[in-house]
């Protein structure tokens, strides 16, 4: 959610921060600006829209080998030219790019209005830079220290000041920031996105860390207030950059037309990466060894509580069932945004699973800081290796999903489940789960990625029947039980970059209203798995049939959907264990909703008002 980028070196900074800041706009994508530290001072370009826009309006002489960019999402003040960043004070010289919400902006906005400074945008960060220029201090590092211990909130940002053009200060707390380390030169960015290209030796500032960024190299402190007038002092850290093992061209969409269908056609590989070395066959159980939890440890646990925002929510729910069913634990998934304000009981022989990609996403961060601050044993199911998240936890499993760049959750998702699995039948192992059943759910965890290729080399066929879906207005996504969270995965993806309605509902509930809605205009797609409940959906489709609704029917090979059969379209994916089934079900509502927006025309990868990694409550 908005991206940082920062360069300072040999070369003209500008083209190098345009390039950075189009690798970043999946963080935030409705406005964009940079700031030059050139001959003539700081010279500014900002604009709603997008980074190419940005790009085509810059004046041919924009000069300068020190500068900051910005791609923003906007929390204060809609997109217009003047929220956007990089935000300057009255004289110009000093420029400040701002990531995460500082709080008590309102407060700070009146305080400096009564001293007469006048603000011309509606942002939070534009204080940051009044502030800096207001300080008195010596030193560029002070001011910056200065005007963040007046403020509340959390923030990554970079500064530029005329008065010091050998540097960039920059600062982190709850906002990542990261420094890359070139050849007479350094890149600042809030995400390696926009580095890697450039360099793989980067260092990552903690929370409460600030940096001076020269052109030969960067050193860290940490800041220290030292009088009740708000002077600082800084204590130097001893932050070292180290490689990090990263493939730049995991952030290019390659031949594909989005990164959306990229990261959907890599599920099969990255499927196989997360169970690499988990899946002990010959116990039939998981080898999670991050969970830091031994047998008894595991034994020990009563309850199973998951947390996560959207579609990483949907995933514990399926991760939920999975619990129950195989290690016969009560668990069940909570919508973290809403868990700590309901002074949630912590219990102590609970298990708290924190459940996120990025490792950003603040709601579920401050969820497991809560339960942490109650004293719970919390691990994570994270993607962003080294993220907030990730830092927390008491322990946890890596998804190895590699980076993901689109802001509809795919491969993440899906080894999101496949953790789940794993964690489930390691939890089941160290009870009642029988060594023949533990084997038999390894073996079907093996045979997934090979199934999940087997969907996606059938896209042709899925897209044909997501062009007619994309005709409709609404959509009903319905399904029970193993099936629900499927449904609710579905209708997320579809409504998220197609813009249709789409709506999930337990398949059991809608004679209870919302059969109300269905008619010929209004398809419904349907997950019946070949379970126990299959005749009973099959049932409830007549249902649907009665009333005219399209069906769309995801389900097994050899269901006999009885006079459906004849109306109904259906889409048969391979059988797995039955537990194991609701990742295959999913599989083919990606693909619906990638083709369903592609035939509509919009920006796949970059969906109106949404922005990857949600860092703001
Ligand atoms: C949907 C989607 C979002 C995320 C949610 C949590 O496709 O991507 O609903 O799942 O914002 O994000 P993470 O997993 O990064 O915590």
């Amino acid at each position: 959610m908005c991206g940082i980028v920062g360069y300072i070196g040999g070369q003209q900074a500008a083209p190098l921060l345009l390039e950075g800041l189009t690798r970043l706009e999946h963080r935030g994508y409705d406005s964009a600006g940079l700031a030059v530290l050139g001959p003539s001072g700081v010279r500014v370009a900002k604009q709603a829209g997008r980074v190419r826009d940005l790009g085509d309006g810059l004046p041919k002489r924009f000069t300068g080998k020190i500068g900051i960019g910005h791609t923003r999402w906007a929390t204060h003040g809609p997109a217009t030219d003047a929220n956007a960043h990089p935000h300057t004070d009255e004289s110009g010289r000093v420029a400040v790019v701002h990531n995460g919400i500082i709080d008590n902006a309102a407060a700070l906005r009146l305080e400096l209005a009564d001293a007469g400074v006048e603000l011309v945008s509606d942002t939070d960060t534009e204080v940051l830079a009044h502030l800096v220029a207001r300080s008195t201090a010596d030193t560029l590092e002070a001011r910056t220290a200065e005007a963040l211990a007046r403020v509340e909130g959390t923030y990554g940002i970079a500064v530029t000041h005329a008065d010091f053009p050998d540097r960039i200060v920059v600062a982190r707390n709850g906002s990542p920031l990261i420094i890359g380390v070139g050849k007479n030169e350094m890149h600042v960015a809030s995400d390696l996105a926009a580095l890697v290209r450039y360099t793989t030796t980067v260092a990552h500032l903690a929370d409460g860390e600030m940096a001076t960024v020269t052109a030969d190299g960067f050193s860290t402190y940490l800041v220290r207030t030292i009088d009740g007038a708000g002077h600082v002092g800084l204590a130097a850290t001893d932050r070292r950059a180290s490689e990090v093992e990263i493939d730049p061209s995991s952030y290019d969409a390659g031949e594909h037309d989005s990164f959306m269908h990229k990261e959907m056609l890599e599920q099969p590989a990255r499927a196989e990466a997360v169970l690499r070395g988990r899946l002990d066959e010959k116990f039939g159980t998981g080898h999670l060894g991050g969970l830091n939890l031994d047998a008894r440890e595991l034994r020990a646990i009563k309850r199973v509580k998951i947390l996560g925002c959207g579609s990483a929510y949907y995933v514990g729910q399926m991760g939920a069932a999975l619990i129950e069913e195989l290690a016969r634990i009560p668990a069940d998934a909570e919508a973290a945004s809403e868990f700590r304000y309901r002074n949630p009981i912590i219990e102590p022989d609970t298990l708290y699973v924190a459940v996120s990609q990025s490792g950003e996403t603040i709601d579920t961060l401050l969820a497991v800081q809560e339960i942490q601050r109650k004293g719970g044993f919390v691990i994570g199911l994270v993607n962003v290796v080294g993220s907030a998240i990730a830092r927390e936890v008491d322990g946890g499993i890596y998804l190895h999903a590699g980076p993901e760049v689109a802001v509809a959750s795919t491969k993440a998702l899906t080894n999101m489940f496949l953790a789940f699995a794993m964690l489930a039948v390691q939890l089941g192992r160290v009870r009642d789960l029988s060594i023949s059943d533990g084997r038999r759910l390894i073996a079907g965890l093996n045979a997934i990625p090979g199934q999940v290729a087997e969907v996606l080399g059938r896209e042709e066929e899925l897209a044909e029947v997501a062009r007619e879906l994309a005709g409709a207005e609404n959509l009903f996504f319905v399904g029970r039980v193993r099936g629900f969270p499927v449904a609710r995965e579905g209708a997320q993806k579809f409504k998220e970059i197609s813009y249709r309605h789409a709506e999930a509902y337990q398949t059991s509930e809608l004679k209870h209203g919302p059969l109300a809605l269905i008619s010929p205009e209004v398809p419904t797609v349907a997950i019946v798995p070949d379970d126990e409940l299959v005749e009973r959906n099959v049932a409830a489709l007549h249902e649907i049939a009665a009333r005219g609704g399209p069906l769309t029917v995801v389900t097994h090979a050899g269901v006999d959907l009885g006079d459906l059969e004849r109306t109904a379209r259906r889409i048969d994916v391979p059988r797995s264990e039955r537990e194991l089934d609701p990742i295959l079900l999913t599989i083919p509502l990606q693909v619906l909703a990638y083709h369903a927006a592609l035939s509509l025309g919009h920006d796949i990868d970059k969906p109106r008002n949404l922005a990857k990694s949600v860092t703001v409550e």
